[in-house]
Order: C-alpha cells, then sequence, then structure tokens
C-alpha cells in the first residue's frame, strides 16, 4: 500500500506530528502508539458515506479504545451551535482523545473543540477534502465564525496524526475536489514555486494520469504547508494570499460560496493589485490566472456582489486596521513580499475603493475606459461587467 509519511515540526514547539497520505483505507491505525488509549469521541461529517465511516471507526474498536460516535451536518458551517454540540457530548463522555473526520469544517470544529475542552486534549484527523488534506488539517489553525467574522474565535492546537485517506475523495462533489486547489496554487506562490510548476504540470494532465498522481501531488502540498508551520508562527501570515478579498466575498456573498474559490477569486483580484501597486508582475499574474482557469476555479466575484459589498466585508476582517486595509502581495512566483518584520501591504482605507474602481468595472457601462488589445473579461454577464485589463497598465502580455 503507498502511504508517503512527513513528520511535522511546528516552530517554538516541541510537538512533532505525522501526516500520512494513502490511496486506500488503512487496516491499522496510523500512529497507534501515539494516541492515547483511553475514551475516544469520533465527531463526523454526516454526509460520509457510511462503509467510510465504518472502517475509520473499526479502526479504533479493533484497538481496543471505548468509543463515541457523533456525527455533525456542516451546512451551517463552523458555528458555535456546533461547537456546543461537541461539547456538550465531551461533558458527558469525557473522552481523552477526539478524532474529526471530514473537511476543514469538521477539522477546524474539533481541533477548537479539542483546544478548549479542559484546556485541551489530544486529537486525531482523518482528512476527507482536498482542502483538509493540503491545508486545514495540517495548519494547527481551528475556530469557529462569531457574528459574521471568519475564524473570529479559535486557537493554535496541533493534531497528534492527520491521516489522508485518497478513497474519501470518491464521495466528493467534483466543485469540492476543485475547489481544495485553490490553496495548493496560494502556496505555490506564497513559499514554493518548484510546487506551482508541479500543479501546472499535473492541471495539463489527462483525467486517467490526474489521479494517478494526485497522493503525489496532496502529499507534496502537504509538505509545503508543514514546512510553513515549521517557520517563526508570525510566518503564518503568508498564507493569507487572496484572503482578505477572499474571505470579504465568502462572508457576504448571498449563495454560499466554497472557501477555496472565494480564495481563486481573491487571489486574482489581490494579485492584480500587487501589480498595480508595482509589487508584482503581470506575467506571473496571467500565469496564475492561466492555471486557476486550467483547474475550472472561479476568477471573479459573483453576479450581484458589488464593490460596496466586498469592502463592507472587508471591514470585517480581522487584519483590518481603523485606516487600513492589509493584504499580503506576491512579489515573484515563489516568495512574498515583505519580511519578519511583516508580510502585510497596507492600503487606506480612503485610497481602497477608488483603487479597486481602477481595476475591476463594477459601473454598469458594457466598455472600459481604454481600448484594451486583449482584455481579460471575467465575466460572462454583459451587463455586469467585471473586467480586469492587464494591458492598462502598459505592460505586455505573452
Ligand atoms: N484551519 C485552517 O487552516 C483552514 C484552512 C483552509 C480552510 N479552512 C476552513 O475549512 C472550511 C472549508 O473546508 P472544506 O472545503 O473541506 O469544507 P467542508 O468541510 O465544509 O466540506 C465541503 C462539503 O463537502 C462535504 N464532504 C466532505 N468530505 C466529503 C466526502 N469525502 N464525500 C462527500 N462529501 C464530503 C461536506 O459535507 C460539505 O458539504 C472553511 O470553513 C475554511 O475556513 C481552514
Ligand atoms: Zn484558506
Amino acid at each position: 500500500m503507498i502511504c508517503y509519511t512527513h513528520i511535522c515540526r511546528p516552530f517554538n514547539t516541541t510537538i512533532r506530528f505525522a501526516i500520512h497520505t494513502m490511496i486506500d483505507f488503512p487496516k491499522d491505525l496510523p500512529d497507534d502508539d501515539l494516541l492515547p488509549r483511553g475514551r475516544t469521541l469520533i465527531v463526523f461529517d454526516s454526509s460520509l458515506p457510511r462503509d467510510c465511516i465504518a472502517s475509520i471507526c473499526r479502526l479504533f474498536e479493533h484497538s481496543g479504545r471505548l468509543s463515541r460516535k457523533l456525527s455533525l451536518t456542516v451546512r451551517c458551517g463552523k458555528s458555535l451551535k456546533s461547537l456546543v454540540r461537541i461539547w456538550t457530548i465531551m461533558a458527558d463522555f469525557k473522552p481523552e482523545l477526539i478524532v474529526g473526520v471530514g473537511g476543514g469544517t469538521i477539522s477546524d470544529l474539533v481541533g477548537f473543540a479539542a483546544a478548549s475542552y479542559k484546556r485541551g486534549i489530544p486529537y486525531a484527523l482523518f482528512s476527507t477534502t482536498t482542502i483538509a488534506m493540503v491545508d486545514a488539517g495540517v495548519s494547527g489553525k481551528t475556530g469557529v465564525d462569531f457574528k459574521g467574522i471568519k475564524n473570529a474565535i479559535g486557537a493554535i492546537h496541533y493534531p497528534l496524526s492527520v491521516i489522508n485517506v485518497l478513497s474519501f475523495l470518491d464521495s466528493l462533489s467534483i466543485d469540492d475536489f476543485r475547489a481544495g486547489f485553490a490553496e495548493v496554487v496560494k502556496m505555490g506562490i506564497v513559499t514554493n514555486s518548484d510546487l506551482f510548476t508541479q500543479i501546472n504540470q499535473w492541471a495539463q494532465l489527462s483525467s486517467i494520469e490526474q489521479r494517478n498522481r494526485l497522493a503525489e501531488i496532496i502529499h507534496q502540498a502537504c509538505i509545503t504547508k508543514a514546512n510553513i508551520i515549521a517557520e517563526p508562527s508570525e510566518h503564518l501570515a503568508k498564507t493569507m494570499y487572496g484572503h482578505a478579498i477572499g474571505h470579504a466575498i465568502e462572508v457576504m456573498s448571498s449563495t454560499h460560496l466554497r472557501h477555496g474559490d472565494c480564495i481563486a477569486i481573491g487571489m486574482a483580484m489581490e494579485g492584480l493589485l500587487a501589480c498595480k501597486l508595482g509589487i508584482w508582475n503581470l506575467i506571473e499574474w496571467d500565469e496564475q490566472m492561466k492555471l486557476l482557469e486550467t483547474l475550472h476555479l472561479p476568477t471573479v466575484p459573483p453576479l450581484g456582489l458589488s464593490l460596496d459589498q466586498i469592502i463592507m466585508g472587508l471591514e470585517k476582517d480581522k487584519y483590518a486596521t481603523e485606516q487600513d486595509f492589509r493584504f499580503v502581495f506576491p512579489e515573484h512566483i515563489g516568495r512574498i513580499s515583505g519580511d519578519a518584520e511583516s508580510f502585510f501591504t497596507s492600503i487606506s482605507r480612503k485610497g481602497f475603493r477608488q483603487l479597486l474602481a481602477q481595476i475591476f468595472n463594477y459601473s454598469s457601462l458594457s466598455k472600459p475606459d481604454v481600448e484594451l488589445e486583449h482584455p481579460r473579461v471575467l465575466t460572462n454577464d454583459k451587463s455586469q461587467p467585471y473586467l480586469i485589463s492587464p494591458v492598462a497598465f502598459n505592460s505586455k502580455r505573452r
């Protein structure tokens, strides 16, 4: 059985945890010796196929642990209500270990329940979505949304073990599957140009070849993420590229949008802002755009979401100050602008609306005010165009 393993050593801690990526369900519990042998609460996403849940529960039963299951519907996201459900069972069952089986919603909720119950108990994760495999499950960032603010309440708490079983992805919708790749593109852009090249090559393969090489790609992305969290904790800010506007869209959009989709749109917009400010270059931004498109990720805000609504969403961003919005911008593919002092670039709230409106045509006019040689038209809706015009910056596209 193919199983890639990487040991992750988060900075400034004595913690180590293993990340395993495997194609099929394991016969034995990986890292069994690392996990407490006592009462185990298994929290799983109710939309997972029953046989998959049964396979996971069997691993714990065979190891002689007394376990209890809790099925959660993740439709309402990372809500306080779901957290209270987990806390309630914990108060009654008194687990020594909590295991999350699901995507990023479950890993954030279970991780935070583990961080907060009795001031912290161990947890392990079986990640079942691409986004959880390459990002959420490995980050140690846990929490819930509160009062419309994404991840408003949370804690850093690392799992004891993370297990990515690719068979879980068979039942995942194609939209959820591809949304996870937005974070892989992001990680390539912010820290690892080799990963960017690899995902670019993978995206060009036939679907059979893509499947054959999926474990490799997912594991590479995991290692990149593990390397980021091995850096000083303030470097984590690097991973916020695409997330200021991405979260604003996620919070303000009336239609439910996947986190990865919002991040892809966020990268399209923030990347262009970086070019406009002379921090990044349009040739690399265009490479990013082509890759996002090849991966069938969206690059424009949803129809009906106005510029003002995006700005209202940005006002809720936890990194925004009273005067400024703050962004993480690429300088090159593989490197983010700034240094350990700060990876954020501030743009005054006052000037921001104008800047964004200059780049994105949010008016109902069907034509932008410059002659475009090769306009990158980012909408099919002629009545409400979101036009991004690289030519407007007097830069040549390849
Ligand atoms: N902590 C972090 O560092 C971090 C990083 C990225 C994202 N996140 C968070 O993760 C969440 C998004 O993660 P996600 O996309 O995994 O969302 P999710 O967990 O909500 O899963 C997406 C959908 O897929 C379903 N699903 C999950 N696994 C399935 C499977 N194997 N088969 C069938 N259906 C399945 C879920 O029921 C849900 O409808 C957001 O809340 C985001 O903020 C956190
Ligand atoms: Zn993210």
